[in-house]
């Protein structure tokens, strides 16, 4: 691994002290007193991007923080570092990899060279596979074993393999062939099984098996479940053939699975779970909604790779957010941050950007495997708008924390009814507004509220918000929205200089499960391995179950 421990430490930046002393004047400012001393700031700092509009201006900032910010990102050398990614060095140094999901959806002439190999023939190869096999099944080309039309496609993953195609499958509904149900089956729960296949026709009902490594537990509990569905009921093992399929890197397992290894649909070492929405991983969103729809898809993801290689970070859409994350992290110390779509199909996003964040950027050493000594990723959560207006914006209006949130939001909808977007959207941009400005004492005082209530009414405001208006939730936009926050992920791993393309934290917890099933399987194994609450706990399940 190379030795970077030449680099400064961030704490010891230059840049990094300029904005510690700098938030000690930001921390008394109110975004009230910024509007009224700048009011020409709303249209301002904003990044107009084609299709998507950013509006930072409700942030707890002014020109000269956004400078410092962009000076420490210049520092840190972010975009040097995204150059060094796409053209396929080995950056994820702990498992001496490449980092390419740009390259599967590099839609220009260029080459991507690895080890001195262009990697686009091949990525193009799987595409068109993908496209072909996608086509087959739409058409009902592609029959089932007793030579019935498929209506039903599984697909069976977990983490990467599962949240961003169902994220986009739910995305894009609009967009999807109506005469198909593709669905998703991920965790080992059989209840997840059981509900997803209930009232199927195993004669109609395709299983993509998506597994990078194809030996993830849950994933494989999940594919011999449902080769044993589909067994019971056409009771053929030459069935299996017509009626799974694999997104896998595993060759052999694919084959020993019964697979046909001409259904096999392969990715590269160098796209990592979370990042691999644009390889063969996308498969069941190119089934629901067609290759062409896809192709668009992946010319938002390109569009945004380009903006994010090529804008200068002032109008850099991921450097801003990223910076601006990292502003209210390590300096406003704020622990979360929520992303609130206001797009009822975007139900999954927040869900997706939880794996692609916090299995990223949730590490504690640097990249010379020092403990770090600065705040790293925050945790990731929300919910769609209005929904999470009638649950848990209380907290964010009136609560004691700092919670700076994304709101996302869209012009148009591919189908909606009546007057409903108006009214989401009349919501989304109030909520913005009374974040920022709250309901000031003097207010609530002259509406003749009885003084005992008085403070229960107040709403301090100074809650900051990005505003993402987009024009419209299509295929290119939604590629366009997820390469948006990958990309601000990397510019935060460059800053708390953390691995973002390992995930080593997964690994304890798989091997601790491995061995308690063998426990749970014999009950005459001894537990005293274990601490005495596990082992306490253990007993009372093998008790009791
Ligand atoms: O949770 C850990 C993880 O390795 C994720 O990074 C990955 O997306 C997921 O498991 C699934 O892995 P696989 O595609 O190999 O089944």
């Amino acid at each position: 691994m190379t030795k970077r421990s030449c680099s400064p430490r961030l704490t010891s930046r230059p840049e990094w002290k300029a904005l510690q002393a700098h938030y000690r004047v930001m921390k008394r400012r109110t975004l009230r007193d910024l509007f009224a001393e700048d009011p020409g700031r709303g249209r301002r700092l904003v990044v107009d991007s084609p299709g998507l509009y950013l509006d930072y201006s409700k942030n707890l900032v002014t020109d000269e923080t956004m400078q410092l910010l962009f000076r420490l990102a210049e520092a840190c050398g972010v975009i040097e570092s995204a150059g060094r990614m796409m053209a396929g060095d080995r950056i994820n140094e702990t498992e001496n990899r490449a980092v390419l999901h740009t390259a599967l959806r590099n839609r220009s002439n260029r080459p991507v060279m690895v080890d001195g190999q262009d990697v686009m023939p091949a990525v193009r190869e799987v595409l068109d596979r993908m496209g072909a096999f996608a086509r087959r099944i739409r058409t009902g080309e592609w029959k089932g074993h007793t030579g019935r039309r498929i209506r039903n496609v599984i697909n069976i993953g977990i983490g990467g393999s599962d949240l961003g195609p169902a994220m986009a499958c739910q995305a894009l509904q609009g967009y999807a062939d109506p005469a198909l149900s593709v669905r998703f089956v991920s965790n080992v729960d059989g209840t997840h099984f059981l509900e997803q296949t209930r009232g199927l026709d195993p004669a109609e009902t395709l299983f993509i098996v998506a597994s990078k490594t194809f030996t993830t537990q849950e994933t494989m509990t999940n594919a011999e479940t449902a080769r044993r569905w589909l067994l019971q009921a056409l009771r053929d093992e030459t069935a299996v053939a017509r009626h799974f399929v694999a997104v896998s890197t595993n060759t052999d397992a694919v084959r020993k699975f019964g697979i046909d290894p001409a259904n096999r649909f392969g990715f590269w070492d160098w796209v990592g779970g979370r990042y691999s929405l644009c390889s063969a991983i996308g498969l069941p969103v190119m089934v629901a909604i067609g290759p062409e729809r896809f192709g668009e898809m992946l010319d938002g993801f390109h569009a945004m790779d380009r903006h994010f290689l090529e804008t200068p970070v002032q109008r850099n859409l991921p450097v801003i957010l990223g910076l601006l994350g990292v502003w209210y992290n390590n300096f406003f110390k704020a622990e979360t941050t929520a992303v609130l779509p206001y797009s009822q199909a975007l139900a999954r996003f927040a869900a997706h950007l939880q794996q692609l964040d916090m299995e990223s950027n949730g590490k504690s050493v640097d990249r010379a495997g020092r403990h770090v000594g600065w705040q790293t990723g925050p945790v990731v959560w929300g919910e769609p708008g209005t929904n999470g207006q009638h649950a848990f914006y209380q907290l964010i209006h009136q609560g004691s924390k700092m919670i700076p949130a994304d709101f996302i939001g869209f012009c148009r909808l591919p189908e909606t009814v009546g007057d409903h977007h108006d009214k989401l959207m009349a919501n989304f941009l109030a909520q913005t507004e009374a974040l920022a400005f709250g309901k000031p004492r003097t207010a609530v005082v002259a509406e003749g509220v009885k003084r005992a209530l008085v403070p229960h009414k107040v709403f301090d405001g100074n809650h900051p918000t990005n505003t993402l208006l987009a024009d419209c939730l299509d295929p290119a936009t939604l590629g366009r929205l997820v390469a948006l926050y990958e990309h601000k992920v990397f510019v935060q791993g460059v800053i708390w200089n953390v691995f973002s393309f390992d995930q080593w934290g997964v690994e304890l917890g798989k091997v601790l499960a491995g061995r308690i099933l063998e426990e749970i399987r014999d009950p005459a194994r001894s537990l005293d391995a274990h601490d005495g609450s596990t082992a306490a706990l253990l007993e009372r399940y093998r008790a009791g179950k």
